[in-house]
């Protein structure tokens, strides 16, 4: 392959082939200078490959190339030195992640129909020159991450940019700039600015309110500077403000009540300042805020208000100087997934309405002055993966209600006052001394550094025989209840995602379009990895390495915009283990797109239909419950019932663990009020999975989706589609399972699952015929007859176990 590939096509004007890309990938290491001879050139991209040394000096006198890509490489060099630079039709000029160096080269501002030039993550040095306003067309100009620095103690390349009228996103972070910023020459750049970002620019001064001049902007990101003086007040002129972010600056006096006018606010990110005072009352009018950081600054209080944001997914308000009890009304926050107040002066016990909040990932509540014992409802925290109540002066016993936290990786309860004897169960096998150091009165096992527990059962007769009568039985049970969970993990073989300590607040940003351009590299079809009615779903990498799926609305079809908005809305306020998490997304009037979670394994669809990956019966049943819990989380997990109106294999996606995850909300419904259903003008489901009063009536219901998981649980198990030519009107798949179950289920049963000459044979059948069962249950034709969800996952996990046990009986 590396041999013969040639670049002889000289009337080549696309160079971006797969094929290319490929040669490059595995077969050169330098750019080969013969590109220079393609004199009929116009887009050039050789990014993501590996290569290094520079670049071939004939590409810039390639007049006629529009796209000049080569990001993410190793190139280096200094291109301020190249001779003969003649781009005069240059529109894009990627060099992103590469190593160049010397001063920003000057050909650049020749180059007056330049639109997107993009040089982060490079060694660039020197001043950023007061030309930028030659290149009228600029739309985005992105310097960050190299050494670039300021000619004057103001910026004054800003003021050069008030020329480039089309501009929309600035990025200059992780350049020592060193300066201030100018107020006139802010509040003076182009009206259409919507993401300005200057983090870590070692900037000073005040934050000039002009910037309030530039209506558009959704992003500000000046954190990591040295910005001082008040927050401006006129921010609040920003209205399609979504981020805000001003951490680690000197900021002082109080958080402005302006801020609470940002209705479409985010994200705001004022920690490591000196604000001071309570935090304002009217924070609770911010109904989009889904990110809070306040930490490390000097704040005094928290208004009662402040709890009816409902909506909010992370709090940190640790380091700063609140004080009182914690409020029963942060059990209203029901979506919270971090809480971070530690440091601070919280006092009073705990409230145990904490426990309601389901999807918890992290409690934070080190360093107060907490007093009583830690609530048993904790036990109900079922996404908790990490706690920290360390230095507080909390008593009483740990609860074995903790053990039930199976997603529990890190705890800390040191420093307090706890006595009697740590779990033993559940996470607690992983913990070490370090997780419960400075409790005095703690007792158990000698490798936690504490003294074993005193028991008082040797001590009597009657006491021997309670024990023999009592005890012994219990605890053969007990044993039983362990040997079935050791069991049942073993088996799952899941292990809790490993992000465990990942901040998600780092991970949440704003998405410009560039960036998502950039981390599909275009677009490209090569990182296509899904199609549907409202657009495309593509595999992309950001800066930082991450992987995630990037969803494009279709706007072409009128539908893709209302399904964005709906699609937006609904995951921003629920979130499950088992659904599709939002990490961002990126919205303006030509684009629309969400920023989803990755999932390595695609989806059970594709599993289902593949040759060489042949899922076993418990894979497949751990998946069906997977996607029956987050059916219930939809369900009745939430305030008013979610329909997902679109259940079926290709929509369920697993995950590096095979964990599935419930996707594609562009259809679901939120049913509010007293409706226990809803009429649908337009049949939107997708045919075979469809319940049939849906299809007749639009009648949409939480019975609805029943009736499609049903199908998808026969379909995951027959490995037939309910659209299979086999079906028609008279034969449907429910029919045709149906009709044979009574007789036999190996007619039925994919033939890669289950085969006479299976070990385990009966215990699989008995298994695979509870499955079908339910899955008529679940198909009933009259809707309210249908079980309902929280039943179907009662029922898989008791399928699950049962067939566990056989499996073990058998065995023996
Ligand atoms: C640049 O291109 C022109 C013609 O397009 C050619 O005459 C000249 O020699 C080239 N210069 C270099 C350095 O390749
Ligand atoms: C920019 O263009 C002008 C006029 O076309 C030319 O004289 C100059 O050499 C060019 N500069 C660079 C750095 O290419
Ligand atoms: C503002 O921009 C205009 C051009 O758009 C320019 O003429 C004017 O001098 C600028 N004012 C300042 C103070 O930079
Ligand atoms: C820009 O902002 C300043 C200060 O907020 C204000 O006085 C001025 O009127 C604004 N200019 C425009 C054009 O909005
Ligand atoms: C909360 O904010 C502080 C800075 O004020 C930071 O150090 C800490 O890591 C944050 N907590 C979480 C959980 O992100
Ligand atoms: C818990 O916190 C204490 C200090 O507050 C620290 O010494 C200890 O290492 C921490 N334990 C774990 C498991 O991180």
């Amino acid at each position: 392959m590396c041999s013969n590939l040639y670049i002889t096509n000289k009337a080549l004007t696309v160079c971006s082939l797969p094929i290319l890309h490929e040669w490059l990938f595995f077969c050169v290491r330098e750019i080969p200078p013969e590109i220079g001879n393609l004199r009929n050139l116009e887009e050039l991209d050789l990014g993501h490959n590996k290569l290094v040394g520079t670049v071939p000096a004939a590409i810039f006198n390639l007049s006629t190339l529009k796209e000049f890509s080569i990001p993410n490489n190793s190139l280096s060099g200094c291109l301020s030195s190249i001779a003969d630079v003649r781009l005069p039709n240059l529109e894009v000029l990627n060099f992103w992640g590469n190593n160049f160096s010397g001063t920003i080269p000057r050909f650049i501002f020749n180059a007056s129909k330049l639109s997107a030039l993009d040089l982060d993550g490079n060694s660039f040095s020197g001043f950023i020159p007061n030309t930028f306003g030659n290149l009228r067309n600029l739309k985005w100009l992105i310097l960050s991450d190299n050494y670039l620095t300021s000619s004057t103690p103001e910026l004054s390349f800003l003021s050069s940019l008030s020329n480039c009228k089309s501009l929309t996103y600035i990025d200059l972070s992780y350049n020592p700039l060193d300066s201030i910023l100018p107020r006139t020459s802010v509040g003076n750049l182009s009206h259409s600015l919507e993401d300005f970002e200057m983090n870590n620019c070692n900037v000073s001064g005040g934050i000039p309110e002009e910037i309030s001049n530039l209506t558009n902007l959704t992003t500000i990101d000046l954190g990591g500077n040295k910005l001082n003086g008040l927050i401006p007040i006129t921010l609040s002129k920003l209205q399609k403000l979504q981020g805000l972010v001003l951490y680690d600056n000197k900021l002082e006096g109080s958080i402005p009540d302006d801020i609470c006018r940002l209705a479409e606010l985010y994200e705001l990110e004022l920690d490591g300042n000196k604000l001071s005072g309570s935090i304002p009352a009217c924070l609770s009018n911010l109904i989009s805020l889904r990110i809070l950081s306040l930490g490390s600054n000097e704040l005094t209080s928290i208004p009662l208000t402040f709890w009816n944001l409902e909506d909010i997914l992370y709090l940190n308000f640790s380091s700063n100087f609140l004080t009182g009890p914690l409020p029963l009304e942060i059990g209203k926050l029901k979506v919270l997934v971090g809480i971070d107040f530690s440091m601070n002066n919280f006092s009073g016990v705990i409230p145990t309405k904490i426990g309601g909040l389901k999807n918890l990932e992290y409690l934070f509540l080190g360093y107060n002055r907490l007093q009583g014992s830690i609530p048993d409802s904790f036990g109900d925290l079922t996404s908790l993966k990490s706690l920290n109540l360390s230095n507080n002066n909390l008593s009483g016993t740990i609860p074995a209600s903790l053990e039930k936290l199976s997603y529990l990786e890190n705890l800390n309860l040191s420093f307090n006052k706890l006595e009697g004897e740590i779990p033993r169960g559940g996470s607690f096998g992983k913990f070490s001394a370090e997780s419960f150091k400075g409790n005095e009165l703690l007792c158990g096992s000698p490798n936690l550094q504490v003294p074993p527990c005193k028991t008082s059962i040797h001590h009597t007769s009657w006491k021997n025989s309670l024990l023999l009568g009592i005890v012994l039985p219990l605890s053969t049970t007990f044993m039983i209840v362990v040997i079935l969970l050791i069991l049942r993990y073993r088996q799952r073989g899941k292990q809790p995602s490993n992000d465990a300590n990942m901040p998600l607040v780092a991970m949440w940003r704003m998405f410009p379009y560039l960036e998502l351009c950039r981390a599909t590299d275009g677009f490209s079809e090569n990182n296509l990895i899904g199609k549907g009615g409202f657009g495309s779903v593509y595999k992309a990498r950001l800066g930082d390495g991450m992987e995630v799926a990037v969803k494009v609305f279709n706007l072409e079809c009128g539908r893709a915009f209302k399904s964005f908005d709906v699609e937006c809305d609904m995951m921003k306020s629920i979130r499950h283990r088992n659904l599709i998490k939002v990490i961002s997304s990126c919205s303006n009037e030509e684009f629309k797109a969400l920023v989803l979670e990755y999932m390595p394994h695609g989806s059970l669809e594709k599993y289902l239909y593949s040759s060489n990956c042949i899922l076993d019966i418990f894979q497949r049943l751990n998946i069906m419950i997977d996607v029956a819990s987050a059916l219930e989380y939809l369900h009745f997990g939430y305030s008013a019932p979610v329909i997902h109106c679109d259940l079926k294999p290709s929509n369920v996606l697993l995950d590096d663990n095979m964990v599935a995850h419930l996707s594609d909300f562009s259809i679901a419904k939120l049913l509010t009020g007293e409706d226990q259903s809803m009429t649908q003008t337009q049949t939107l489901a997708t045919i075979g999975y469809m319940a049939p009063e849906y299809g007749r009536e639009g009648r949409v219901s939480a019975n609805g989706d029943v009736y499609s998981f049903g199908i998808m649980l026969m379909e995951t198990f027959t490995g037939k589609k309910p659209t299979d030519e086999i079906f028609n009107e008279e034969m449907t798949l429910k029919h045709w399972v149906n009709d044979w179950l009574p007789i036999s289920t190996m007619e039925v049963v994919d033939v890669n699952l289950l085969s006479q000459e299976d070990i385990h044979f009966v215990a699989k059948e008995q298994c695979v015929s509870f499955v079908f069962n339910l899955a008529m249950a679940c198909t009933v034709e009259s809707p309210e007859q249908r079980i309902n969800a929280k039943e179907i996952v009662t029922k898989l996990l008791k399928i699950r176990d049962s067939y566990g046990c056989f499996l073990n009986l058998e065995s023996e």
